[in-house]
């Protein structure tokens, strides 16, 4: 048992208070993780303005990195001291997508139930009331205990920031395209929205080889930072005339069209424009996500008749173990300039001040440091 400060809320949509909590030790299975960075994505925004219902109260993030302190019965204690990257989405190992290889779709992972492998939470306040951790990471916090399976060691040199981005936005967004679209050299691809997630799609799609990667958002610095990491064209949206913003898509994407326009934002209306600017055979890989009940609509003979796709992509179909290293090397080696897209450090207080510059959309992506 210790103490952690940790930020919290009580329920989807009411604001974050920053609480002392008890943090139980780890059970066989687990481990305890000392925080030393945790982004905020837009996905905690969901969470904190009540997009998403969850229960709680719940301490809040879910990208993150840290060192591991301590092991629970059982575990290999050789991790402890090593620097980690934590995935969202602690696969069971067990369900039959685990054992197929589709972690990012496991069914049993105890990250649905924000709480221990054991589906009981580690945190508590002094008054003895349980408090859940996001997605069994909340990585908003000072420590935490979380699934072992959730722990992803990182190689030597990654800073915490960059491995904290690995663990969401970056999976997420290069994952996206290397993994769920596989784009090949060659490709002709746009993004949609230029948050911590799109701009990963510009890294993977540089990555990936595409020759054309047209940016598309509605603030010139975002389209400014997606230029200097590789994007070779850049559309400014104007979500008062979406016609403007689809031909403006369409002719930076030249005779050829795009093979691939990825959603990076989850909204119903660039939802429709990305399936509207595709040329016959062209995929809508869809990334962004909504509020919960949101529908978004698109004009079917055309698209059946063109041939066109749309596939919906989570976590940018990761396998944590394999691929959170891979993006490491990726950066180490100066293919994926993860750093580029940190554009605010904070302490953990600040987090609400975070939250509102997000909701204007004024910053990439935010990191705490711990
Ligand atoms: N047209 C173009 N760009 C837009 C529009 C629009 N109509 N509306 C917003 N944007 C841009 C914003 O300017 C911002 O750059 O979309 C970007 C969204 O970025 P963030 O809010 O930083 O979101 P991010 O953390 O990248 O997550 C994006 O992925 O995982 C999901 O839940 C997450 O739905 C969210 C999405
Ligand atoms: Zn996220």
């Amino acid at each position: 048992m210790r103490e952690i400060t940790g930020a919290v809320i009580e329920r989807s949509g009411s604001p974050v208070v920053i609480e002392t909590l008890r943090l139980a030790d780890p059970l066989p299975g687990e481990m305890l993780v000392r925080m030393t960075a945790a982004g905020v994505c837009h996905s905690d925004l969901h969470v904190r303005d009540g997009d998403w219902v969850r229960s709680g109260p719940v301490v809040m993030g879910h990208e993150g990195a840290g060192v591991v302190e301590a092991v629970g019965p059982g575990l290999d204690p050789s991790v402890v001291g090593q620097s980690v990257a934590l995935s969202w989405l602690a696969p069971c190992l067990r369900c039959r997508e685990c054992q197929r290889g589709r972690q990012w779709l496991c069914v049993g992972s105890p990250a649905y139930r924000h709480a221990g492998v054991d589906g009981t939470p580690r945190l508590s306040r002094a008054d003895g009331t349980p408090v859940l951790s996001y997605l069994s990471i909340g990585t908003m916090s000072t420590a935490q205990v979380v699934p072992a399976s959730a722990v992803v060691v990182m190689p030597d040199g990654v800073p915490a920031e960059v491995a904290a981005l690995i663990g969401c936005g970056v999976s997420t967004g290069v994952g996206a395209v290397v993994k769920t679209a596989q784009v090949r050299p060659g490709d002709t691809v746009a993004v949609i929205g230029l948050g911590g997630v799109g701009l990963s799609c510009v890294m993977g799609a540089v990555l990936a080889g595409a020759r054309r990667i047209v940016a598309v958002d509605i603030s010139r610095t975002k389209l400014d930072l997606a230029g200097s990491i590789g994007a070779t064209h850049a559309v400014l949206a104007d979500p008062a005339s979406p016609e403007a913003t689809i031909e403006g898509i369409r002719a930076a994407a030249g005779d050829g069209g795009l093979d691939f326009v990825f959603e990076a934002i989850g909204n119903p209306a660039t939802v429709a424009q990305a399936i509207a600017v595709l040329p016959p055979g062209g995929t809508a890989v869809l990334v962004g996500l909504t509020r919960f009940g949101q529908q978004a609509s698109f004009e079917v003979f055309p698209f059946v008749d063109g041939g066109r796709r749309i596939i919906g992509s989570n976590y940018g179909s990761a396998v944590a173990a394999v691929d959170f290293p891979a993006y490491a090397e990726a950066y180490l080696a100066g293919h994926l300039p993860i750093d580029r897209l940190i554009d605010r450090r904070l302490a953990l207080p600040e987090l609400e001040d975070a939250f509102d510059r997000l909701r204007a959309g004024t910053v990439a992506r935010q990191v705490i440091i711990f």
